[in-house]
């Protein structure tokens, strides 16, 4: 009897431990088939089903996810029914909000325009054209939705982040880049505001900027 057990033990573990590494053309034992077999149309399958023979169909005409129906084009675009900028960011501002607007532009923008947004980014050293700084007047004046199409359209060498950044944190670096421009042409009337001796104020900061020294004399 023990002799009989040892064999068969011994004979079903060669067995199996023949099988081991050796190539087959037969497709492995598959004891739980699940729906790996079930019938159904792989990608770039023909389909006689459809006149032009593909199992690809586009979605029907005007088919739009759910979520992005982007009929608010002031929202979605910056720009007003009649395709003018928007002058104000269309959405409600808070401080979180700029926050946001921060950590997504020192994410996506720095690399070019710099921390300050003066233009002086990392890959600049390396023959990309030099972006504009953030303090030019043509920039300072710009409407809002201007701001906004630079990321949403790009704008000439500059290429466009519509893919990278949603709407939402695009307006957030709109407020975030209108908070470092009024950082750099803080007028006596802020100062004042937020009960800064402006003597203080400008002795302090590298960054004064010749408007905000030239508003506290
Ligand atoms: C790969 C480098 C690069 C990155 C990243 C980049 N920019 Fe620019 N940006 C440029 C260049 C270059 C220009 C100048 C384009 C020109 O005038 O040809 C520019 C111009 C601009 C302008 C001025 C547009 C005008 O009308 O003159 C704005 C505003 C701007 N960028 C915003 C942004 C914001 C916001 C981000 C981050 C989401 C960003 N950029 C990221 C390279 C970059």
């Amino acid at each position: 009897m023990f002799t009989k057990n040892y064999f068969l033990t011994l004979a079903t573990v060669v067995v199996l431990a023949g099988c081991q590494g050796m190539p087959s053309e037969k497709p492995p034992i598959h004891p739980n088939p699940n729906m790996d077999w079930q019938e159904k149309f792989t990608a770039q399958a023909k389909n006689p089903f459809f006149e032009d023979n593909r199992a690809d169909r586009l979605p029907i005409e005007g088919t739009v996810a759910r979520g992005q129906l982007a009929v608010d084009v002031a929202y979605h675009q910056g720009v007003n029914a009649s395709g003018d900028y928007v002058d104000r960011i269309p959405v409600t501002v808070s401080r979180e909000f700029i926050e946001r607007g921060r950590m997504r532009y020192d994410i996506y923008c720095t690399p070019c325009h710099g921390g300050t947004g003066v233009g002086d980014g990392l890959v600049i050293g390396y023959g990309y054209v030099p972006p504009p700084s953030f303090y030019e007047d043509r920039i300072l004046e710009m409407p809002d939705g201007e701001l906004y199409s630079s990321m949403y359209n790009g704008v000439r060498s500059m290429p466009s982040y519509r893919h990278q950044i949603p709407v939402e944190d695009r307006w957030a670096i709109v407020a975030y880049i209108r908070a470092l421009q009024r950082s750099q042409n803080v007028t006596e009337s802020d100062l004042n505001r937020l009960g800064v001796d402006p003597e203080i104020a400008f002795e302090s900061t590298e960054l004064r900027s010749i408007n905000a020294a030239s508003a506290v004399q």
